[in-house]
């Protein structure tokens, strides 16, 4: 049995003020899912802050990227080393966000290089693949998928499996509101095991797979309790302690098959 994860995407949200009382809620709620790993990932300022609110917990610190390369003249950006001194040990690659942004477009050769150096300085990946919505249109979802499994675990030790975590983000699903239906995440997760297999084997069976897009507490449930969902990267609702902390009580509830119900109605 896979342990689910669930981690909170802050991307560019909240002021220092809010990000500490956010994680004081977490805190304070965390024995509701403790059979959980939980992780919250802040804007790369609130690294250190947060690391010392989170002191003495069992939350994990994650970061939203990683340069690949380890220091020199890269203004700007953040090296692997820099994010363990801020303890870090998670951090999320090849999010749609950053592979689609105006400014500096990220490829699946920087994603997989980032997949690197991330393994080789003791970082856990969470990498991010997804579809957009005229990829679904045209029947390539399946494809698109593969594509970017095998782009970034290209040449990457299978050894390393226990290590990563895969999050399917279907890109449309992203802030949109539009969840993924059970059946579209079933179908493009077990896709996801199957490609993973190819590569290591066995060990795939240690990789835990993420839903990502519009994840609430009123929907979670239904996805997390289709096979091969470990969990979840969520957004919007991890900036509320409350939500997001249903949300990782409903990943509880589908991992070890029991019946999650939520307040105030069925899950
Ligand atoms: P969302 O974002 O939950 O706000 O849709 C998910 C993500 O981008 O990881």
């Amino acid at each position: 049995m896979r342990k689910p994860l669930v981690a909170g995407n802050w991307k560019m949200n909240l002021n220092l003020r809010e990000a500490r009382e956010l994680v004081a809620g977490i805190r304070r709620g965390r024995d509701r899912c403790a059979d959980v790993d939980l992780a919250i990932c802040p804007p790369f300022v609130y690294l250190f802050p947060m690391q010392k609110a989170l002191d003495g917990s069992n939350i994990r610190l994650g970061a939203q990227d990683v340069f690949y390369e380890a220091n020199g003249p890269y203004t700007g950006e953040i090296s692997a080393d820099m994010l363990a001194e801020a303890g870090v040990s998670l951090v999320i690659i090849g999010h749609s966000e950053r592979r689609r942004t105006i400014l500096n477009p990220e490829d699946d050769w920087t994603v997989h290089r980032k997949l690197l150096v991330s393994l080789a300085k003791g970082l856990d990946p969470i990498l991010c693949v997804g579809e957009t919505l005229a990829q679904r249109h045209a029947g390539q979802t399946l494809e698109v998928l593969t594509f970017q499994l095998s782009a970034a675990l290209v040449g990457v030790d299978p050894g390393l499996a226990p290590r990563l975590a895969v999050a399917y983000e279907p890109v449309w699903a992203i802030g949109t509101g539009q969840v993924a239906t059970p059946e579209q995440a079933r179908e493009a997760h077990a896709h996801i095991r199957a490609e993973l297999r190819r590569w290591a084997g066995p060990a795939a069976e240690q990789v835990r797979i993420l839903y990502g897009g519009s994840l609430k507490p009123d929907n979670a449930a239904a996805i997390f309790r289709q096979p091969d969902v470990d969990g979840g990267l969520v957004g919007g609702a991890s900036l509320n302690a409350e939500a997001f902390l249903e949300i990782a009580r409903a990943a509880l509830a589908a991992g070890h098959g029991g019946t999650y119900t939520r307040p105030g109605g069925p899950g």
